[in-house]
């Protein structure tokens, strides 16, 4: 039972205005003999720094977080028991101004939750027979210290030498400080946080210290990362050393901040002098992987400066890695970009004038975070501050905590991530707790979606941010790509009132369950009507338009082939370049793996040529970049103003991975049942995902060694799997319960017209007799006087690709031709068969 709350919150006398010093407060107290225990409990408007008898009080930094404020300020509690003794004692608290009080947004609006940081905490004291509190009231001075600035966007100046002596423990002089005044916030706000800490989590030692051509210093740390840089320094006082920090350089080697956007993104540190001094800033933090250094004494070593990794401290629960060196650092940059942009909130980005809980990003990449890192907790807390300003407003916020001053009006992944996210965590959680806690909120924004609908059912009026960052929109209208904003709602739509109904169904709230069951029929008819010929064809003719008709079960299984096909004509006629932005790329690879196509998403997945997955990779990437083309080929900035290299979104393509080429999928709730089914391809030899389950461990990992598929696997207890093993010459499928397993056995590769991918080398193609036949015949159709046959031999360890690849007028037509008879011997198999 906690001790109740008398703590009011305290603040310095006036409002604080930009570059104004942090509030530094502090009050003495007597304990008296026979302490059993001490909790510190505390919070602040603002970012707080707690101190008892002058040690620093806990590990995390940036607390309280960031939540919907008005309506959720968590309070952390710390065990203190070993910091106090009979006698003096000293409570102290820096207050920098966070994100109640400091800049945000693009408009740099201040005092979006308060007009001065305010401190709120109680240090309770546990006799055996009493309880003694220490509250913030108005007994607590206040004054100024070596922290001058701070501001989320604009980094730290911190004077050394106006650190007050002991300020924070018992007897200093605090005559000089002023008294704290009251400050006016609802306790009732308070509440004991669920997510994790942001705390340190890593260090970076620098790659490189650059001389630039300008002559600068500037220090490489190897990885885009949030954070901050801790130095230690020894020099004159008085002299200043600057941070300046960015995620790229110029072409020339210059930093180059325009990522940043207006956020200055700069500390300060003026030394106190007379020997080493070790800082770094707590009441910021930035998105970079260099810092340029200017004023430091001397030389910059390498050992002098540390990048520090902040970010929410979660579990790691996935992995994954393959035979594929630049598909692995493709993942790594993901799980960059997760990290980077969990710092308490899921943000767009770590660095710029945002770092915003923008809710679509959230939605597309949601299914990978799920998978990387334990977020059952963070995202829960969020979806509450999600349910709380929804039903302040009605409307789901499209930052969440909102600070945006527009209104928000429904929208397609966006909003409906109201619906998409609660769901999403029960399926990977198997906790009904999770549908309950949510489902007046998801069943809220439908209601209001349900009014926008026309009178078939299609969502077809107001603001869509549609295909987000469709590769062909124009630069200066994201919203404005080749998919038709409306087909983007009404196909979520689709996704969302499916699951609101099974949402409704595992609740037993039977009448709800049937209402959208019903309105999802007619959202889908509303679609098929307007948007799908009888054949199969999606209007617009997008990949997006595809994915989403094919993965929202929106089409009828004999349009699946039609509609698969033009998608993967789609995507060999761009060059396997990516045509899709938020909405599309979550889906893409997936919706040609569904439909047949393996071998074109593996070919998507693989192309090194911008717009694409690697191509960001072969640029030196280290995190995912908000547009497939942040940085140009020659090495400038896509000067779009809207161009981060730190967005998780475009990332969402490793949940494709973990599922497909690493072949492990939750196949119900709570990963009860797991389906295990690898597809190899691309060229690719070995992959390996792993997940640690509600369960247990999970694994999977497969490797083709020399003909030989080697498959091993780990079932948790209480779980059972279908294994579909991967190029079994006759398609074995086991089902196992907890446990480990291995199997080992020749791989069929191309034996059957359906295993065949254009990676299949034609040793293995050649094994059926009938199969060999038919390749050949449209090999000679397009090497027309190449004896193809009696180069067999030579060629056998080349895929049909290699081969392909030779063709001057390029591999589409062979493909086409391949699938063509591959496909007619198939269903001549299966016609014997039958
Ligand atoms: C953010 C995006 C976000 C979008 C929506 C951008 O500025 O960085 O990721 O979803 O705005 O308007």
């Amino acid at each position: 039972m906690p001790h109740p709350w008398q703590a009011s919150f305290i603040s310095a006398a006036a409002p604080s205005a930009e570059g104004d010093p942090a509030p530094y407060f502090r009050r003495e107290f007597e304990v008296a003999e026979g302490l059993r225990r001490a909790v510190l409990r505390v919070t602040a408007l603002g970012i707080v720094e707690p101190y008892v008898n002058g040690v620093r009080v806990g590990d995390e930094m940036l607390a309280p977080g960031w939540t919907s404020y008005h309506h959720r300020l968590m309070v952390s509690d710390h065990d203190v028991t070993g910091l106090l003794a009979p006698g003096a004692n000293a409570f102290g608290a820096i207050v920098g101004e966070g994100w109640a009080v400091g800049s945000l947004t693009w408009e740099n609006r201040r005092h979006n939750y308060a007009d001065r940081p305010a401190l709120c905490a109680q240090l309770e004291l546990h006799f055996d027979d009493r309880v003694e509190v220490v509250g913030t009231d108005e007994s607590f001075r206040v004054g100024t210290g070596a922290v001058r600035a701070n501001g989320i966007y604009a980094g730290e100046t911190y004077d050394a030498r106006l650190e007050p002596d002991g300020w924070n423990r018992s007897g200093f002089d605090d005559s000089g400080w002023a008294r704290a005044v009251p400050f006016d916030w609802n306790p009732e706000t308070l509440q004991t946080p669920t997510a994790p800490p942001i705390r340190r989590i890593e260090e970076l030692a620098p790659k490189a210290v650059l001389e630039s051509p300008d002559g600068r210093t500037i220090v490489d740390f190897g990885q885009n990362i949030s954070g901050w840089v801790r130095i230690t320094v020894e020099g004159e006082p008085g002299r200043t050393v600057i941070l300046r920090h960015a995620e790229v350089l110029t072409p020339a080697g210059e930093l180059e901040t325009e990522t940043n956007r207006t956020a200055a993104a700069t500390d300060r540190y003026t030394l106190r002098g007379g020997g080493e001094e070790t800082w770094e800033p707590r009441f910021t933090f930035h998105g970079f992987r260099y810092a340029e250094i200017d004023g430091w004494p001397g030389e910059v070593s390498p050992e002098s400066v540390h990048a520090v990794v902040v970010h929410s401290d979660m579990v790691r629960t996935g992995w994954f890695e393959s035979s594929h060196p630049l598909v692995n650092k493709l993942h790594e940059n993901t799980v960059w970009s997760m990290r980077d942009n969990f710092v308490g909130v899921p943000t767009d980005c770590p660095q710029r004038d945002e770092r915003l809980g923008w809710t679509g990003d959230l939605n597309a990449f949601a299914p990978t975070a799920a998978f990387l890192y334990d977020v059952r907790d963070l995202l829960g807390s969020w979806l509450r501050d999600l349910a709380a300003e929804q039903e302040e407003t009605g409307d789901v916020p499209m930052v969440v905590p909102d600070v945006l001053r527009t209104g928000s009006t429904p929208t397609a992944l966006w909003g409906d991530v109201a619906i998409s996210l609660p769901w999403l965590l029960y399926q990977e959680y198997g906790d009904p707790g999770i549908l309950r806690a949510a489902y007046a909120s998801m069943t809220a924004f439908m209601r209001k979606v349900e009014l926008m609908l026309d009178e078939h059912g299609l969502w077809s009026r107001g603001f869509q941010f549609g295909d987000w960052l469709d590769p062909d929109a124009p630069a200066d209208n994201p919203a404005g790509g080749k998919t038709d904003p409306h087909l983007v709602a009404s196909a979520y739509l689709c996704r969302t009132t499916r699951e609101l109904a099974r949402a409704a169904e595992v609740l037993g709230e039977t009448e709800d369950a049937e209402h959208y069951t019903r309105l999802a029929e007619r959202v889908r008819t509303a679609f098929r009507r307007e948007y799908v010929s009888q054949a199969g064809r999606v209007v617009n003719e997008s990949a997006t338009a595809y994915a989403l008709a094919i993965m929202f079960g929106i089409l009828d299984d004999d349009q699946l082939a039609t509609a698969g096909e033009r998608l993967a004509t789609l995507v060999r006629k761009s060059g396997f370049t990516i045509a899709t932005g938020f909405a599309g790329t979550p889906l893409i690879t997936d919706a040609l793996t569904a439909t047949g196509h393996l071998s074109e998403a593996y070919d998507l997945l693989l192309q090194e040529k911008a717009p694409s997955f690697l191509y960001p990779v072969t640029m030196g990437a280290t995190t995912i970049w908000e547009r497939w083309d942040s940085v140009l080929p020659d090495g400038t900035l896509n000067s779009t103003g809207m161009t981060s290299l730190n967005h998780y979104a475009l990332g969402a393509v490793a949940d494709w991975l973990h599922r497909v080429v690493g072949g492990l999928e939750r196949a119900e709730p709570g990963w009860r049942r797991i389906r295990i089914s690898p597809k190899p391809g691309g060229g690719l030899d070995s992959a390996w995902a792993a997940h640690d389950t509600v369960l247990g461990r999970a694994e999977v990992a497969w490797r083709l060694d020399a003909g030989e598929m080697h498959v091993d696997v780990t079932v948790p207890e209480g779980a059972t799997a279908t294994v579909e093993l991967p190029l079994h010459p006759d398609r074995l499928v086991e089902h196992v319960e907890g446990g480990e397993y291995s199997w080992h056995y020749p791989a069929s590769g191309g034996s059957g017209p359906d295993d065949i991918t254009m990676d299949t080398p034609l040793r293995e193609i050649q094994r059926d007799a009938a199969v060999w036949a038919a390749v050949l015949d449209v090999m000679r159709k397009h090497f027309p006087g190449v004896p193809i046959e009696a180069a067999g031999d030579h060629l056998a360890d080349m895929s049909l690709a290699t081969v392909a690849a030779r063709l001057p007028e390029g591999a589409d037509a062979l493909k086409r031709d391949l699938k063509a008879a591959l496909g007619q011997l198939s269903a001549t198999d299966a016609g014997r068969q039958a």
